[in-house]
């Protein structure tokens, strides 16, 4: 017999149950209703909401005085247009969508920015190119260009039909076509809403209003912890070398570093830093690295941090293990167990693990390998674990567990941490780690880029090797223009001066970041109090639209004509901060078209005009990464230091302003190691460019200010 409850949320409704469990049918009143919680943000609890959740994993608690300064807003849909019911254990949610209605989020997805047409399952996993939901952060949250967002709090697998289902009764009908005569008709017919199923007899929802669609981000980022200030040796230059390099062969690579004056801030060790793996001991080889602590102190010494690879599952009888037993689950990975981190004792056994193997010594964070997983070698979803999970909910939440443990920790010792993991969602915001994969499709990385500024995620599209000498420098620029600038030579060795005759690009390009440090850190620092992300879809710039065009199949016999239509996205360019768009080129390309968004916009490097609310053709050599500034902008740059180091006080700022109109631009500094900033202690200035002078001002002066000399440069 099936127990079957209909309602619609947020109204007090009478409807027929029909008979469950043999007993007769009986009339119960829908007590879903939608409650205020702060301004701009509703809860929903549809049904009983289970108590393990994304959000009850991460334990970060929403940055109330920083949504109390975001604009009012009322309920933004209409609340008798969302129905539910639950029914054999799942609950079935259904929301209107509006003609022009455009969709953004559902998680960390690489082919696609708008989502309207999409069918996902959102499972955490290593992404394989399906674009079927599979993901890094297989986020249950999405935005509309109407100016809202809704969150589908639960720790599993959720289907999600994008303005694919058609109903009986809507009230926006679908037209009927004859196929053998209407050159129209379309194996998707107009649908006018979006379906999500939850597999769990309830769930609790977040709505999140905003006067356009990046203040519903900002909401979105804010509830959920607000986003964090990297320390400022995170934003140098990364090189992660070969797995199986020991001290001596680390040293050397940074002496390469120095002889061929390439920036570097942090090395970063593979697999073979443990004495086994896979799993891993999360002890030091000593056949590799005699001396950790040593090491680690003379790279301090040079300017330079560690940062270890790992993954979670522990190496049979290794002391973590030994430690470990009761608190592991039924099944194991690579013959390892499996914590359930749940468990605050199992979270302190790893965390004083840690503490002593890796941060006593100077250890700067971690990279979180493999907690995103392949069905074919991860624990599997009926996998119980001892507090009563199971695989499904611990697999969607492994990742957040992880950083919350190595979080935790660094914020003991009030040094900030910042690292890479595989798999993140929703609640991880505050946490400083950013995401890669092993995938290596260059565009994808970039669509990934895009989309992680919806999610509430970082991402890095990570340099490995290439193909050509010309794929290397389009890659290393992208990487350098965007939140952790890293070349992954685990597996091959690769260093910047791999192709000798691009060397030069790929050094200027380096360089190049670490002028703009100050600009990137400032960035950053509205993503902590505001929830502004850092890189983002051009989609979220004011007044940005783009139609809604459908790529329909053309019935020539040729192509499947049930083909899923793809509505089409902007998913190669996008914004570093409020004034930088960067439009990459992709290996075999020496010019594309680039989208303005409208205002005036002006060419980064030389200042001249490009054009105004249109597409546009750009030409560019290997030189360059084509860069875009909007009109008015502010831009800081420091002299080209090789090492975060070397940005201390009284370094000199050169100040760009581009364009006719006047701007403003918010410069934050503050001791750029501790987690002070979150107490107050922090420098901020504002930099105005008014009736052709330009001007500073100080909004705040409790911190470290590293710069000196101040030149104005009209661009
Ligand atoms: C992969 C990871 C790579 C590298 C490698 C080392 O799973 O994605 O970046 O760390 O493991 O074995």
């Amino acid at each position: 017999m099936n127990c079957f409850k209909i309602g619609v949320i947020g109204t007090l409704l009478l409807f027929a149950i029909s008979s469950c469990n043999g007993k007769k049918d009986v009339l119960e009143k829908n007590e879903v209703t939608w409650n205020y919680t702060h301004k701009g943000i509703w809860k929903s609890e549809v049904n009983d909401v289970p108590e393990f959740n994304l959000l009850s994993v991460s334990k970060k608690e929403p940055r109330v005085e920083a949504i109390e300064q975001l604009s009012e807003a009322t309920f933004p849909i209409d609340k008798k247009e969302i129905i539910s019911f639950t029914k054999s254990g799942k609950t079935y949610l259904r929301f209107p969508l509006a003609k022009e209605e455009k969709i953004y989020g559902l998680g960390l997805q690489f082919k696609n920015v708008q989502q309207r047409g999409r069918i996902y399952r959102l499972h955490m996993d290593h992404y394989g190119n399906a674009d079927d939901g599979r993901t890094h952060a297989p986020v249950p949250f999405y935005i509309s260009s109407k100016g809202y967002g809704v969150l589908i709090n639960t720790a599993r697998y959720v289907d999600v039909n994008v303005g694919v289902a058609v109903t009986k009764d809507s009230k926006h009908p679908a037209e009927a076509k004859d196929r053998n005569t209407s050159k129209s008709w379309s194996s998707q017919p107009y649908s006018d809403n979006l379906e999500i199923i939850v597999p769990e007899e309830g769930v609790e929802l977040v709505m999140f209003a905003g006067k356009d669609m990046m203040e519903v981000v900002q909401r979105f980022n804010l509830y959920c912890g607000g986003g964090f200030i990297p320390p400022k040796w995170g934003l140098g230059f990364w090189q992660r070398v070969k797995t199986r390099y020991t001290d001596e062969q680390v040293r050397n690579e940074v002496a390469e570093f120095k002889d061929h004056d390439f920036p570097l801030d942090v090395i970063g060790l593979e697999p073979g830093w443990h004495s086994k793996a896979y799993p891993c001991t999360f002890e030091w080889s000593k056949e590799r690295f005699p001396n950790p602590e040593k090491l680690s102190n003379d790279l301090l010494n040079d300017g330079i941090r560690l940062n270890l690879w790992c993954n979670p599952y522990l190496w049979p009888d290794s002391n973590l293990d030994k430690k470990m037993s009761p608190f592991t689950a039924t099944h194991t990975v690579w013959c390892g167990t499996v914590p359930d981190y749940t468990i605050p004792s199992a979270r302190s056994i790893f965390q004083e693990h840690i503490r002593k193997n890796q941060l006593d010594i100077g250890i700067s964070g971690f990279k979180i390998d493999e907690v995103d997983g392949k069905d074919n070698w991860l624990f599997s979803d009926m996998t119980m674990f001892p507090s009563g999970k199971d695989g499904e909910q611990m697999r969607s939440v492994y990742g957040n567990l992880m950083m919350r443990m190595v979080d935790e920790e660094y914020r003991k010792i009030n040094t900030r941490t910042f690292g890479l993991v595989r798999a993140a969602n929703v609640g991880s915001v505050n946490y400083p780690f950013v995401i890669y994969n092993d995938c290596y499709s260059h565009r994808d990385f970039i669509t990934a880029l895009i989309n992680s500024g919806f999610n509430g995620v970082l991402w890095t599209p990570e340099v490995r090797k290439s193909k050509t000498g010309e794929e290397w420098v389009r890659r290393m620029q992208t990487v350098c223009f965007s939140p952790m600038a890293m070349i992954n030579a685990w597996a091959d060795g690769t260093k910047p001066w791999e192709y000798d005759e691009l060397y030069k690009n790929c050094r200027d390009v380096a360089f190049l970041r670490m002028r703009l440090l100050p600009y990137i850190y400032s960035i950053f620092a509205q993503y902590y109090f505001n929830g502004i992300p850092p890189f983002r879809a051009v989609n979220l710039e004011n007044g940005f639209a783009m139609k809604n065009e459908v790529l329909k199949t053309v019935l020539d016999g040729t192509k499947n004509p049930y083909e899923e239509h793809a509505v089409k996205s902007l998913k190669d360019q996008y914004m570093m901060g409020e004034s930088i768009m960067v439009a990459p080129l992709f290996a075999g390309e020496t010019s594309r078209e680039v989208i303005l968004p409208k205002g005036n916009w002006y060419d980064f490097y030389t200042g001249k005009y490009i054009g105004n609310g249109e597409p546009v053709n750009i030409e560019c050599g290997l030189d360059k990464i084509p860069l875009f500034v909007k009109d008015g902008a502010i831009i800081p740059r420091m002299p080209a230091i090789r090492q975060t180091n070397e940005w201390t006080d009284n370094i000199p700022l050169e100040v760009r302003h581009y364009g006719e109109a006047d701007g403003k631009f918010q410069l934050y500094d503050d001791d750029g190691n501790s987690y002070d900033y979150e107490k107050g202690k922090y420098t901020l200035k504002e930099f105005r460019y008014e009736n052709h002078r330009g001007k500073v001002k100080s909004l705040k002066e409790n911190g470290a200010w590293s710069y000196g000399k101040i030149t104005w440069k009209k661009m």
